[in-house]
C-alpha cells in the first residue's frame, strides 16, 4: 500500500536551532499515527511542517504522492481541503457560536446555501455528541465540549486525514476517554488517517496503530503500542512511564545558564 503521507530526510530550524533533525516516516491510509515526546521536542513543528503551514529547509513530505513543499499556494490550499485540524488550543472563535464556528469552513471553503450548511453543521455535532449546544458561545460550554467542537468542525469538509495537536490536554481523564473513543470512531467509521500528537499515556495506547517518539527534534523509535511498551529504549521507557531520573535530563537545558550563573557568582563578592 502506498503511503498517504511521507516525510523524507525534513529539518526545519529556528533562529538557528534544528528543531526537527532529519526526520523520515510513512504513514499509510486509515492508519493512526501518534506522535508522542516531551514539551518542546518538535511535535507541533512537526505537525505544521506536515500541513504545510511551515516549510522544511531540507527533505521533502509528500501528501498523497505529491511533495507540498513544491506546489503553489493554490494547490495547497485545495489539498488542505482534505485536511481536519484540532489544534492545541481549541482555537474557536469566542464571538461565534459552537454552530457558526463548526460552519466556518463549510461558509469559507463551499458554495452551499446556508440552509445545507446548517443540516451538515447539526449532523457534524451530533456526531461528535454536542446536538443543543448550537446556539451556546464557545465560553459557556465546558473544555471537554470546546475540544469536541472543534472536532466537528475538522470534520466539516469530510476531510481524509485528520491532524490532532493534543486533543485530550487539560481534560479529566474521563472526558479523555471521551475524546480517544470518538478519534478512534472517526478513523474507523469514516476511514480518516489520523495523526495524533499527544503526551498522555492512556491515548497513545488506546487509539494508536502506531507510536513514533520524538526526542530533540528526532524520531528515536517508531513502533506498535504493544513494542513501545516492551520497548528497551531507555529514553521511550522513562517517558511512558514519566520518571524524573533519566536520560532524558531537563536540568542539561538549563546547562548553560547553570555554568554562567556559577561564573557570575565567582566574580561577586
Ligand atoms: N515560531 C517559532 N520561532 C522560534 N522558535 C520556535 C517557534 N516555534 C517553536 N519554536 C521552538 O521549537 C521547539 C519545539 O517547539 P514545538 O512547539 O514544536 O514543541 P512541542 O513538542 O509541540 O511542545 P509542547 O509539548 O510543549 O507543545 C521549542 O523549543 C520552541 O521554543
Ligand atoms: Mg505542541
Amino acid at each position: 500500500m502506498d503511503p498517504i503521507i511521507s516525510l523524507q530526510n525534513v529539518s526545519k530550524s529556528y533562529d538557528g536551532r534544528k528543531i526537527i533533525d532529519n526526520i523520515s516516516f510513512d504513514v499509510y491510509p486509515g492508519e493512526t499515527f501518534v506522535i508522542m515526546g516531551c514539551s518542546g521536542s518538535g511535535k507541533s513543528t512537526l505537525l505544521r511542517l506536515m500541513t504545510g503551514y511551515q516549510a522544511p529547509e531540507e527533505g521533502n513530505i509528500f501528501i498523497n504522492s505529491r511533495d507540498i513543499s513544491k506546489i503553489s499556494k493554490q494547490e495547497l490550499d485545495e489539498t488542505r481541503k482534505k485536511f481536519g485540524m484540532v489544534f492545541q488550543y481549541s482555537a474557536l472563535l469566542d464571538s461565534l457560536s459552537i454552530e457558526d464556528n463548526v460552519a466556518l469552513p463549510l461558509r469559507e471553503h463551499t458554495d452551499y446555501d446556508d440552509n445545507l450548511i446548517r443540516i451538515i453543521v447539526r449532523m457534524k455535532l451530533a456526531l461528535i455528541g454536542l446536538r443543543g449546544f448550537e446556539d451556546h458561545l464557545p465560553n459557556e460550554i465546558s473544555g471537554g465540549m470546546r475540544k469536541r467542537a472543534g472536532l466537528a468542525r475538522a470534520i466539516a469538509l469530510d476531510p481524509n486525514i485528520i491532524f490532532y495537536d493534543e486533543p485530550t490536554s487539560g481534560l479529566d481523564p474521563v472526558i479523555g476517554g471521551v475524546i480517544d473513543e470518538l478519534i478512534h470512531d472517526l478513523s474507523r467509521q469514516l476511514r480518516i488517517t489520523s495523526i495524533v500528537v499527544t503526551h498522555n499515556m492512556a491515548s497513545v495506547f488506546n487509539i494508536a496503530d502506531r507510536v513514533a517518539m520524538v526526542h530533540q527534534g528526532r524520531i528515536i523509535e517508531i513502533a506498535s503500542p504493544e513494542d513501545i511498551k516492551n520497548s528497551e529504549n531507555k529514553y521511550v521507557q522513562q517517558f511512558i512511564h514519566g520518571h524524573a531520573e533519566g536520560p532524558i535530563n531537563f536540568l542539561d537545558q538549563n546547562a548553560d545558564l547553570v555554568k554562567e550563573f556559577c561564573l557570575l557568582k565567582r566574580r561577586c563578592p
